[in-house]
């Protein structure tokens, strides 16, 4: 058996204390599997004053992450979290150093991705992120490896557990966001400061990175259109599931004519599509290849374990000496391709219009549709409540966004308008 690869673990949170668990419990099939064992020459925790769960015997706890970057350490493993200040301090001193990386820090992947891999790519390293999308999902390795013979059409991922668990809580218990969040806080699928997760900002750093290895683009996370689930209330739920869908956030990429569309916002889901049967916190990507078709896998996209395990396949690779390019292609052919505008974006769409229950409603709403050839599929009056309106749900066959807003501005112009439009979009 080959000498050890000796690494050093940059936080021993959530991640890293169950990384270094996991590296203890599982180290004779780990070793096996390898050809070598991984060994755990140091650490670095901010406060070292801390109970640990797990055993640092025989580590050396450094107070400073930036001391792990040390001639007996041949991997850095980065887990504080962060896109700048002391994460990628660490990383950017370590792959300078000629030290392989391996990071779950998606903010800093999808921010400064491209830039780091041309680093890695300088000093011949390894700069390693299965962690950093969907958690325990080896997504990355899949895109990299069994997908790879693919041109992909199309990715798109349930990624934030967090969401997915406050949806599928609405719909099962049939309650309100802000109810449904206040709990989830309390059983810790939600931070104390929730926006991060549910304005859609996690998920857009992991999709940036989907992207880049889906079409061969650097991370361009700016360039991601974001809407969260904040304001999706119960009605628009149980609306979906009685057109036969259910409402998820999700990241979406596809080429649109040669310019990229990164979208991250809630949309109806078949329910017989694999994603709609994804529940809890769980994440699941889905990948349409020209080759392949279209694959789903699905899994825990979070927690120490989960987390871990997508750590320690990234640490075993390097001990293979396992060689690749972060992002599949060599940082100098990444391409910059022009982001497309949401505007061009094709397809179906839900909207929800509180108006008067008055004669010639219906024709005010199907008119303004009619106006920018936006075609209507069904157009239903599901409630009349005296003092509220009516609720008039209008499913559209494809057609583009800009129409679609143009329609959607003219309705609530209406002097029969009672609310603002709700609109959300189909995807298959
Ligand atoms: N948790 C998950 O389920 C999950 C899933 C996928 C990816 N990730 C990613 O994994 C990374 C770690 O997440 P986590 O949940 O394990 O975080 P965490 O539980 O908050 O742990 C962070 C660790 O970093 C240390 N740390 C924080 N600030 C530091 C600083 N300024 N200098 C030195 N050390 C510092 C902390 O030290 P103390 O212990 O002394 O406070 C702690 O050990 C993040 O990039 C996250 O996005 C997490």
């Amino acid at each position: 058996m080959s000498a050890p690869l000796r690494i050093a673990i940059a936080g021993l949170g959530t991640v890293g204390a169950a990384t270094a668990q996991i590296l203890r419990d599982n180290a004779a099939i780990i070793a096996a599997r390898c050809g070598r064992s991984i060994e755990i020459v140091a650490a670095s925790v901010r406060d070292p004053g801390k109970k640990r769960a797990v055993t640092l015997d025989g580590i050396r706890l450094e107070a400073d992450a930036l001391a792990l970057v040390a001639p007996d350490v041949d991997v850095v493993v980065e887990l504080i979290g962060g896109q700048e200040g002391i994460a990628r301090a660490l990383v950017e001193r370590a792959l300078d150093a000629g030290k392989h990386v391996v990071t779950a820090n998606k903010a800093l992947i999808a921010h400064h991705g491209a830039a780091l891999a041309a680093r890695a790519e300088q000093q011949q390293t390894t700069l390693a992120f299965e962690a950093a999308v969907a958690g325990g999902i080896p997504i990355i390795a899949a895109m990299r490896g069994g997908l790879a013979a693919n041109r992909i059409q199309r990715v798109a991922g349930i990624l934030n557990g967090t969401c997915n668990y406050i949806l599928t809580t609405m719909e099962r218990e049939r309650r309100d966001f802000a109810e449904v969040l206040a709990d989830a806080q309390k059983l810790g699928y939600a931070e104390a400061e929730p926006s991060f997760d549910i304005d859609g900002t996690d998920t857009a750093h992991k999709l940036a990175i989907l992207a880049s290895l889906a079409f061969g683009v650097a991370p361009d996370i700016a360039a991601v259109h974001c809407e969260g689930i904040r304001r999706l209330s119960l009605t628009d739920i149980d609306y979906a599931a009685s057109f036969g869908y259910r409402i998820k956030l999700l990241g979406l990429a596809t080429l649109e004519d040669g310019a990229l569309l990164q979208r991250v916002h809630p949309c109806l889901v078949p329910i017989a599509a694999p994603l709609a049967a994804v529940d809890g916190a769980f994440n699941a990507v889905q990948v349409d290849g020209d080759a392949v078709g279209r694959v789903v896998i699905e899994g825990a996209g979070a927690g120490g374990a989960a987390t871990a395990s997508a750590v320690i396949s990234d640490l075993m690779a390097i001990a293979r000496e396992d060689r690749y390019a972060p992002f599949t292609l060599a940082a100098s052919q990444l391409q910059t391709v022009p982001p497309a505008a949401l505007a061009v974006h094709q397809g179906c769409y839900y909207l929800r219009l509180t108006v008067k229950d008055a004669p010639g409603a219906l024709a005010d709403i199907a008119h303004a549709f009619a106006a920018q050839h936006v075609s209507v599929h069904s157009i239903t009056q599901r409630t009349t409540e005296a003092d509220r309106g009516a609720q008039v749900i209008v499913i559209t066959h494809a057609t583009n966004e800009a129409a679609i807003a143009h329609a959607v501005q003219h309705i609530a112009a209406l002097p029969i308008s009672l609310a603002a439009p709700v609109v959300l979009r189909i995807e298959p």
